[in-house]
């Protein structure tokens, strides 16, 4: 690559061809104020706060949106670019509502509140046009005050260029000039908008905010933990602001080579912005009726009921959430137990048989020129796969085949589309025309690819490519750490009523982890639900009350997401840490050390 220099405030700085000044400048130290700029996007150069002089040209132009040229000689401050930049402020506190005391990013979240004190604006010399803009809040998770936006567009890039929704635009002119949703609707009846919250955390000012964070603390006085998301397998890491022990706000980690500072919803809010009911204290059931017990009473309550049974009657059945060195622990006291079962999606138990992680799985997909869908449901399960993917066939021009049982937004940018059902001849010919001179496929699978159509499928699109240039494929599971944990000897179990009647289980223990529904899901196949009924002894383990828990003789609470300390592999194979940003609420245990006080 072309190298250049150029003369900085004095300073001889060395960049690459093609960089703009802001890159070089900020590579090299030196701090430009900025607003509407944002590192991951394209540039916009529309606030004009990061202007500076340039020898030879007469006007002061925007160092963000302008590349670097060799030999020149750049001034970022000076008397007239702050008065200039102070004028700038100025109207765009003087155009709209900025209220900073009734504002959720008052007290040091806000970027147009800071610049304001950098540049000691303490009152404005223009006209305030106190204008009346709506100010939506029906959206799920998310709510856009038109009244604080300066225009800065961060919120209509990073739908566009990082979710791949580009739910938001600009409409009117002037200074009606006004974010819209879709085509000018709300949030809360967007067809496109994922609630993915990249608009918010791109947002500077308070226009775009958490509604289930304002005015619960301000970010910048919250304690700061970086975490994993353990929603799902893809493992995208997490900022957690906390005060007082519980949540403020979830925001992806920039520093992550997962998602980049990307979330989809599950991380971004569900796991947090919606209310569930914990359990809190072990219980014990007693003449029909669960009541609380402590600890030791309830582990002497399971070890009596489990003491005479053989080790053949007594049955473990865990969450696919369970950690890394939860599942070494379990691997101490297996011989004590007759089985050890993980529950996993329909379909899935195959895909972990082989654990079969993808290493630098979103590299190829970001590079790919074809992506095939195959029985994987991203834009439901894993939304950080799914916004690589939308972004890769919407902005990259990458090929999309989509071959999945359910419909998504994605089958609106797909080439071909299809339910798995009834491919013939002529199908396959178009999928091999559409795919035709790809050289850098990437296929991925899931849970629903281990059907006998979905391997027949398999069958046929490896067989379109030449040998040489065969697809990349990714094994997508649905359960956030099945992989690992299949890896580690515990068998994954998606017939459970299956399993369940193969041998005399007359215990059986179920460790929920912190599922959102409480393990509830095991009851969807009714035969299990009857199953559960009938045992001697049930023993539930977990974070959230569920219909399950009613079936239990013993109850232990258990840690969740924010509360959990370990690892988690991901579908790459990266091993990624779950820190603790809270301490357990009431008497939750981790599930790790519940299970060896009971069975070690
Ligand atoms: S939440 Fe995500 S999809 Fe919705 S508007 Fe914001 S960035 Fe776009
Ligand atoms: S809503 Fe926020 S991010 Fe979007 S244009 Fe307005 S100020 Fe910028
Ligand atoms: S893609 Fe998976 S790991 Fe990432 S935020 Fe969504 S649920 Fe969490
Ligand atoms: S930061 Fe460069 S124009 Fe806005």
């Amino acid at each position: 690559m072309k190298t250049l220099t150029l003369t900085i405030d004095g300073k001889t700085c060395a960049g690459a061809a093609g960089q703009t000044i802001l890159e070089i400048a900020q590579a090299n130290g030196i701090e430009i104020p900025t607003l509407c700029f944002m590192k991951e996007v394209s540039p916009w150069g529309g606030c004009r706060m990061c202007i500076v002089e340039v020898g030879g040209i007469p006007k002061p132009i925007p160092s963000c949106a302008t590349p670097a040229t060799d030999g020149s000689v750049v001034v970022t401050k000076n008397e007239r670019l702050d008065h200039l930049r102070k004028l700038t402020l100025e109207l765009l506190f003087s155009e709209r509502n900025h209220i900073c005391p009734i504002c959720p990013m008052n007290k040091g979240d806000c970027e147009l509140q800071m610049s304001g004190y950098k540049f000691g604006i303490d009152g404005i010399r223009y006209p305030y046009l106190y204008p009346a803009f709506p100010v939506d809040l029906s959206g799920k998770y998310l709510g856009l005050d038109h009244n604080r936006c300066i225009l800065c567009t961060r919120c209509v890039r990073v739908c566009d260029e990082i979710e791949g929704a580009h739910t938001l635009d600009l409409g009117n002119r002037g200074v009606k000039s006004q974010i819209i949703v879709d085509l000018n609707t709300t949030f809360g009846a967007s067809t496109t908008c994922t609630n993915c919250g990249a608009c918010v955390s791109a947002c500077p000012t308070g226009a775009l905010f958490d509604k289930d964070a304002a005015f619960h603390g301000a970010l910048k006085k919250c304690v700061q933990v970086r975490t994993t998301c353990a929603e799902c397998p893809v493992g995208c890491g997490l900022v957690v602001y906390t005060t007082d022990n519980r949540v403020v706000d979830v925001f992806g980690d920039q520093d992550s080579p997962v998602n980049r500072g990307h979330l989809c919803v599950r991380g971004r809010y569900e796991t947090w912005a919606v209310p569930r009911e914990r359990l809190l204290e072990p219980m014990i059931r007693t003449k029909g009726k669960l009541a609380p017990a402590p600890w030791e009473e309830a582990i002497a309550a399971i070890r009596a009921a489990t003491a005479r049974l053989a080790p053949r009657e007594k049955s473990l059945l865990v969450s696919g959430r369970l950690t890394n060195e939860a599942a070494r622990i379990l691997a101490k006291f297996r011989s004590g137990i007759g089985r050890v079962g993980m529950y996993v999606a329909q379909n899935e138990a195959a895909m972990c048989g082989e654990p079969d992680f993808a290493p630098e799985a979103f590299a190829r997909i970001d590079e790919a020129d074809a992506v095939i869908l195959l029985g994987a449901d991203p834009a439901r399960l894993q939304g950080v796969v799914a916004a690589r993917i939308r972004v890769a066939a919407r902005k990259r021009g990458a090929k999309l085949v989509l071959l999945n049982v359910r419909p998504s937004d994605l089958d609106a940018h797909a080439d071909i589309s299809s339910r798995m059902i009834g491919f013939e001849s002529a199908f396959w010919k178009r999928v091999a025309e559409v795919l035709r001179g790809c050289r850098r496929p990437v296929l991925v699978y899931g849970p629903h690819a281990m059907t006998s159509p979905g391997i027949a499928a398999m069958e046929q699109l490896l067989a379109i490519f030449e040998p040489d240039c065969g697809p990349t494929v990714v094994a997508l599971p649905s359960t956030t750490n099945a992989l690992a944990l299949a890896a580690a000897g515990i068998e994954a179990v998606d017939n459970l009523s299956h399993w369940l009647t193969t041998a005399p289980v007359r215990a059986l223990h179920v460790c929920a982890a912190d599922e959102p529904t409480g393990g509830a899901g095991i009851l969807h196949d009714r035969a299990v639900a009857g199953l559960l009924h009938s045992m001697e002894f049930l023993v539930v383990q977990a974070a959230y009350v569920s219909r399950l828990t009613e079936f239990a003789d013993v109850l232990l609470p258990t840690t969740v997401w924010s509360e959990r300390d370990g690892t988690i592999t991901n579908f790459e194979g990266r091993v990624l840490p779950l820190r603790p940003a809270l301490t357990p609420r009431g008497q939750a245990r981790e599930e790790l050390h519940a299970l060896e006080s009971i069975y070690a």
